[in-house]
């Protein structure tokens, strides 16, 4: 798809599909609106009237004009009110004005909105981000061929001298896709093994650094939790170690982990029919999005260095298998009963945030889809976050809010590390039902001594089973937008 910027009025634009954005306000199409309804013989009025059009946030309403037009159809887009329009607004009307021109079979479209808050760049990136995921389909596990037309050039109008806007928003969106693709492809296509590849593969495209840790130089690092889990898999684990760093010396230096359990079965403490278990190739949701943000950040090129770990494995069951009530050591020396083999991912978690705070690096963020708690708290397009830093959580805040994911700040309640006490070890990992999300997180806390640190448990929203705007029926890419507007911040 062709993505670009003009300065060509809606008056004069020419092509399949025409979207313009409308507030609740507008209805009665005020100024420059009108004039271009009188172009198109009033077809705009006229549809908002007879389909009772509202200009609702998300709404989309289309219709052919006829008679010559030099447009073949108008689709109206739903704004809400003027005073509530955000730049997620906006690239939720960019999506659904790519889904409509899809559903009307334009390959040409021009999308008239309105700018965000006078910024114009911030306002492009969003458009062409909403367009571009929104059409992104996976059909990579399909025979046939989709041979639906869809838009092959999209126009951004009003968005002139913006195209560095659309570069950065391809960037981005390339990483989410990434993300994407991973999380959706099964666990017998993204495996340990697989995912170390694209990692490989992202180094050698973009010039980052890597290192992959094997099974024995994690022993030599006394990673032994998360060797536990490991150690069932008939596939080899692989400890991910990617860096950016920039040509110049480093503003600030992050560091990024990601579980990247490739399928999870609970281990002996099987997860039973009913359970999701045919999902658990999601597990690896938050590798998916740090080795996405690499693809993103390696492109956008920050002063910033940047560290993307992620210890991958596959949480499985033999005659290895590890026991409930073994007890594992860290590679930080704590000692760890397991009273529940498939509480999994903050094992694998506790050696890479061991890793991550001897790196030196002044922020650590892991994200992780850990507890089916932080669903049951927060639904399917929340994550959770935790920090024992406000600092770093209101960062974190900030560049969720820019980039249109949904985050919301869980109390790392001290007390419940009760429910963690071990008769025989350091601690349990894991704890009561209740707060289960909460002392997931403290149990990760054990790992790091030094570091600022943040935990995102990202276990809802790496999966939609509704399509929702950009969002299609499957894996969303979530958390890649978060870590490179933060990362950017
Ligand atoms: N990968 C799961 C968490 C999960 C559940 C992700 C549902 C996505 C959807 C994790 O490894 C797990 O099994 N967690 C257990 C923890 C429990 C044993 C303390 C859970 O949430 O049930
Ligand atoms: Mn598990
Ligand atoms: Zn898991």
């Amino acid at each position: 798809m062709d993505l670009r910027v003009t300065n060509t009025p809606a008056l004069e634009w020419t092509g399949d599909a025409l979207a313009v954005g409308l507030f609740e306000e507008q209805l009665a199409l005020p100024g420059d609106l009108a004039t271009l309804d009188e172009k198109l013989f009033g077809t705009m009025q006229e549809l908002i009237a007879e389909a009772e059009f509202k200009a609702k946030e998300g709404s989309s309403l289309a219709t052919r004009v006829g008679g010559g037009s030099s447009i073949r159809k108008i689709i109206l887009v739903g704004l809400g009110k003027t005073d509530t329009v955000t730049l997620e607004g906006l690239r939720r009307a960019a999506a659904a004005a790519a889904k409509a021109a899809k559903k009307e079979r334009c390959k040409t479209l021009g999308i008239s909105l309105p700018v965000w808050q006078g910024d114009v760049a911030a306002t492009t990136q969003a458009i062409a981000e909403g367009v571009e995921l929104a059409l992104h389909q996976d059909v990579r596990f399909k025979s046939e061929e989709d041979t639906g037309i869809k838009p092959e050039t999209v126009e951004l109008l009003g968005c002139g001298g913006q195209a560095a806007a659309i570069v950065r928003a391809r960037q981005i969106c390339s990483g989410v896709i990434l993300a994407r693709e991973l999380v959706a492809a099964p666990a017998n296509i993204v495996t340990p093994v697989t995912l170390a590849e694209t990692a490989l593969a992202i180094a050698n495209e973009y010039g980052l650094d890597i290192e992959i840790l094997e099974r024995e130089d994690c022993e030599k690092l006394g990673m032994g939790a998360f060797l536990g889990v490991a150690q069932a898999s008939d596939l080899p684990p692989k400890f991910i170690h990617l860096t950016y760093r920039p040509t110049t010396a480093p503003r600030r230096k992050l560091a990024i982990i990601g579980k990247g359990l490739t399928f999870d079965s609970g281990g002996l403490n099987i997860k039973p029919t009913g359970s999701g278990i045919e999902m658990m190739k999601t597990d690896m949701g938050g590798a998916g999005a740090t080795l996405g943000a690499a693809k993103a950040i390696a492109q956008l090129q920050p002063d910033v260095e940047v560290h993307f770990i992620s210890a991958a494995t596959e949480n499985m069951i033999s005659g290895h298998a590890m026991h409930p009530g073994d007890i594992l050591t860290a590679s930080n020396g704590k000692t760890i009963e397991i009273n529940n083999t498939d509480a999994e991912g903050r094992l694998t978690l506790a050696d890479a945030l061991v890793f991550a705070d001897q790196l030196g690096v002044e922020a650590i963020v892991d994200l992780a889809t850990l507890t089916g708690a932080c669903v049951v708290a927060l639904g399917d397009d929340i994550a959770g976050l935790w920090s024992p830093d406000e600092e770093l959580a209101s960062e974190l805040m900030v560049a969720s809010d820019r980039a249109g994911e949904k985050l919301w700040q869980m109390p790392m309640e001290e007390k419940y590390f009760e429910g963690l006490k071990s008769v025989v070890a350091d601690m349990k990992n894991t704890g009561p039902r209740p707060g289960g999300a909460i002392t997931a997180a403290l149990f990760l806390k054990q790992f790091v001594k030094d570091t600022r640190w943040a935990h995102l448990d990202v276990a809802g929203p790496v999966w939609a089973d509704k399509e929702n705007s950009y969002n299609s029926v499957g894996a969303t890419g979530f958390g890649v937008r978060t870590l490179v507007s933060w990362v950017l911040s």
